[in-house]
């Protein structure tokens, strides 16, 4: 029997949202979509230091501005890469599973034992930021044409973005959603082969996490980047997909 478009998304008999949930010991940790109402939860997790001291990419402080203009720009993704998916079932009943540009679940929730679930993270996979190229015209010209590249081509390179409610750390959260996110979505459906990951130097979480999901460490990086009015340095890290 043909596969469903969405496969291998689960689907909440409840709600009808699609979910992929994470093995044990964590299997009471799913991902979803983003959904509106999700700006309350993820305000008090960017605003604490522990978490966004080792991200670039986020304004400090992080106020309910940010949190409303990312949640509708980022559930726009989600919810149009759904409804592609779910055209293409529409058009092409049993065709074969369409490749597509984005991972429509990202957010991580931990469900109670009401039924619940309370928000406690993120991982994204996107056209890499490059950051290993030093110069930054040349890394702007590498990046327009990575983002360039159609999709199913085999020599984009993506890279994840993410994080956890400080409450949840160092329980083996994000390198189970790594493996699930990569393995069950971003191989298959995105066609994703090549990847770089990228940690500030002395986050030793991030890059123990994307090691253990088979990052081979290429360096450090140091391309005068500031964050916070502080410069930082790379950790590099690679990862290609090994062929059956
Ligand atoms: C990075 C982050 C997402 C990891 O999530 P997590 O769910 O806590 O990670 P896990 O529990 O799956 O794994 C963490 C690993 O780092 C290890 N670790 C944590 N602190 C460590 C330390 N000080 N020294 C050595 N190893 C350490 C853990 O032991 C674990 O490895 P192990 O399974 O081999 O023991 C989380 O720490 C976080 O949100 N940090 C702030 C934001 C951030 O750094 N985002 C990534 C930006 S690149």
């Amino acid at each position: 029997m043909a596969l469903s478009q969405l496969h291998p998304l689960d689907i909440n008999p409840q709600t009808g949202e699609p979910f992929l949930r994470l093995p044990s010991p964590n299997h009471n940790i799913i991902l979803t979509p983003p959904r509106n109402g999700d700006e309350d939860a993820i305000l008090p997790i960017l605003n604490d230091a522990r978490v966004y001291q080792w991200m670039g990419s986020i304004p400090t402080p992080y106020l309910p501005h940010h949190a409303q203009s990312w949640i509708a720009t980022i559930k726009q993704k989600s919810d149009k890469i759904l409804e592609e998916l779910r055209e293409e079932e529409r058009i092409n009943p049993g065709g074969p599973l369409k490749i597509v540009g984005d991972c429509p679940v990202r957010y991580l929730r931990e469900v109670q034992s009401d039924g619940s679930d309370v928000f406690i993270g993120d991982i994204c996979i996107v056209r890499s930021p490059l950051e290993n190229v030093v110069d930054p015209e040349e890394r702007a010209a590498l990046v327009a044409e990575n983002n360039a590249k159609p999709l199913g081509d085999p020599s984009i390179c993506w890279s994840f973005g993410d994080y956890v409610a400080v409450s949840h750390h160092g329980r083996g959260i994000m390198s189970a959603a790594m493996d699930v996110v990569l393995n069950l979505w971003a191989i298959p459906r995105m066609g994703v082969r090549y990847m770089k990951g990228f940690a500030f130097d002395g986050n030793i979480p991030s890059a123990r996490v994307f090691e253990k999901n088979g990052f081979i460490r290429r360096g450090m990086v140091d391309n005068g980047r500031e964050v916070r009015g502080k410069p930082v340095v790379f950790i590099h890290l690679e990862w290609r997909h090994e062929e059956n």
